[in-house]
């Protein structure tokens, strides 16, 4: 990975000037660097001359300055005998938040892997950190990871004509406290590649970007990505959202342009703490034959895990909620507190359930307006006969891509796509009426309680329809359906095929 990304932000074939690593560790970046200049041309003594490093660390300092000389010393360079090469390293105890490097020359390539905390988890973040973000609070967010403060401070010591290209956690792509941040770097160095990786590649398990940085240069026309461990080339795109670039480092297909916004049709809303507090007070299991429901003193309790596409398990399989297991939770209106007890009338009435965090977007149409979401499973109201069309929006392959894209890098997990309840009304709407109205009536012949291999295959068909409505290619179509998981086997059906052929031949099918 060092490599490959000293390789990316070389990829114009010209040797910088000076290499600089700011938190140099043990110097796998400088090494990197010195066998990058001698390829592009430059003599070994010179290379070691043309590198520099600091660290907090007095001992990765020491370990990067012998790594430099024994690089140097197997190219049999007489400087090393005579001790005269020792003067030339300039790895130095620093702090990169705070010290000015060195007097190393202004143009640079600044390359490097800083320490990624984030500040949601306490006492990791050390003081200079904490300052420098303070300082920089317009553009640094009170949760943006330090490493983005490491990004900011390269590009703030390094002059025009300079290359910053710092590995950061990807949450920098599309999170809202780097917002500012990546709104002032398109000013001031715009993006020329990114790298990303799908597999973590560090013990911390983050997942990791890294973006180049032209400072002080006009955007380019297109943005280089690359990605994998190996930093391999994965094509070019024109100007767009870092997220974006991120998401197609990864290989997302191409999206046909997109208008109109689901928010015209839609309110999103999902509980916090109270409401997820209140519903685990008042939450039983329901009496045998009692009504699943009644829709106004009790409601149907759903979590993320009980909804499926098109379909909710409640009943049928036991599901986690306020660590416990359920298989069929009510919610009795008796109990809660004023407040929630006015968010739960607010939820008692037809609408969709939103699901995410999944590898797809998770709709089900809440037709009987009787099931009360657990946060955050995000309820999405509309009028009545808007339900079905917007359920098939939500199931279409473009518009779960368009969400991964949007905000690659902020989800768990970096394939799952995460949507705030306020985003829902973001996503776009598709441009074929005709079709949509297709793939809405499909959405209308499934139960919203129905068998799972039944909305399953409903889904299936809702996302085909749906991909055409949008005027998107089948490779979005090919996207979504590998990230589906495989066709759902009910009981029910197959105990039916069963008493027609084997167990065996009833699975295969
Ligand atoms: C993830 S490691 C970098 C490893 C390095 N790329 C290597 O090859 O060994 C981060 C390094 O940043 C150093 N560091 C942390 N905060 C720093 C700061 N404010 N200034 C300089 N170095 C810092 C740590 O001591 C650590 O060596």
């Amino acid at each position: 990975m060092v490599e490959g990304l000293v390789r990316l932000a070389t990829a114009s074939g010209e040797a910088p000037p000076f290499v600089a690593d700011p938190t140099c560790g043990g110097g796998a970046f400088l090494l990197a660097a010195l066998d990058r200049l001698v390829q592009l041309g430059i003599d070994p003594l010179d290379a070691v001359r043309r590198v520099g490093g600091v660290d907090l660390d007095p001992a990765a300092v020491e370990v990067s300055r012998w790594s430099v000389l024994l690089w140097l010393a197997r190219t049999r360079h007489e400087a090393v005998a005579s001790g005269r090469a020792e003067q030339l390293v300039t790895i130095e105890v620093g702090d990169a938040l705070v010290d000015d490097p060195l007097g190393w020359p202004e143009q640079r390539l600044v390359v490097g892997n800083p320490p990624f905390a984030s500040p949601l988890k306490r006492g990791v973040v050390p003081p200079s950190a904490a300052s420098y973000r303070s300082r920089r609070s317009d553009l640094l967010g009170p949760y943006a990871d330090i490493a983005a403060a490491h990004l900011l401070r390269a590009v703030e010591t390094s002059g025009p004509g300079s290359t910053v290209a710092l590995v950061q956690p990807q949450s920098i792509l599309a999170s809202r406290d780097t917002e500012p941040l990546r709104a002032h770097l398109d000013e001031i160095a715009p993006l020329q590649a990114l790298w990303a990786a799908r597999e973590p590649l560090f013990d911390a398990g983050v997942r990791a970007c890294a973006p180049v940085l032209a400072v002080g240069a006009n955007p380019g026309p297109d943005v280089l990505l690359a990605r994998g461990a190996e930093v391999a080339r994965a094509g070019t795109r024109g100007p767009q959202r870092w997220s974006a670039h991120g998401a197609d480092a990864l290989g997302a297909p191409r999206l046909p342009r997109m208008s109109g916004r689901l928010g015209d049709l839609v309110t999103a809303t999902a509980g916090f703490r109270d409401e997820h507090y209140g519903l685990v007070g008042c939450c039983r299991e329901a009496e045998p034959g009692e009504r699943a429901g009644n829709g106004v003193d009790s409601a149907r309790l759903v979590t993320v895990g009980a909804v499926d596409p098109l379909t909710v398990s409640w009943g049928r399989k036991p599901f986690r909620f306020g660590g416990a297991d359920w298989t069929r939770p009510m919610v009795d209106r008796d109990g809660l507190s004023a407040k929630v007890a006015g968010w739960f009338d607010r939820q008692l009435a037809p609408k969709v359930l939103l699901a995410t965090q999944t590898k797809l977007l998770e709709p089900v149409v809440d037709r009987l307006g009787d099931l009360m979401p657990a946060t955050p499973l995000i309820a999405v109201h509309a009028e009545p006969d808007d339900l079905d069309r917007v359920a098939a929006v939500l199931l279409a392959p473009p518009v779960v891509l368009w969400a991964w894209r949007r905000w690659f890098g902020t989800a768990l997990t970096v394939d799952a796509v995460k949507l705030a309840a306020r985003q829902v009304s973001d996503l776009p709407l598709p441009r074929d009426e005709a079709a949509w109205s297709a793939a809405a009536e499909t959405v209308a012949a499934v139960p919203g309680d129905g068998e799972l291999g039944m909305a399953w295959d409903a889904a299936l068909d809702v996302a085909a329809i749906m991909t055409e409505a949008y005027g998107a290619s089948p490779d979005v179509l090919r996207w979504w359906r590998n990230r589906l998981k495989p066709r759902p086997v009910d009981p029910a059906s197959l105990a039916r095929s069963g008493a027609r052929s084997s167990g065996a031949a009833a699975l295969g099918s």
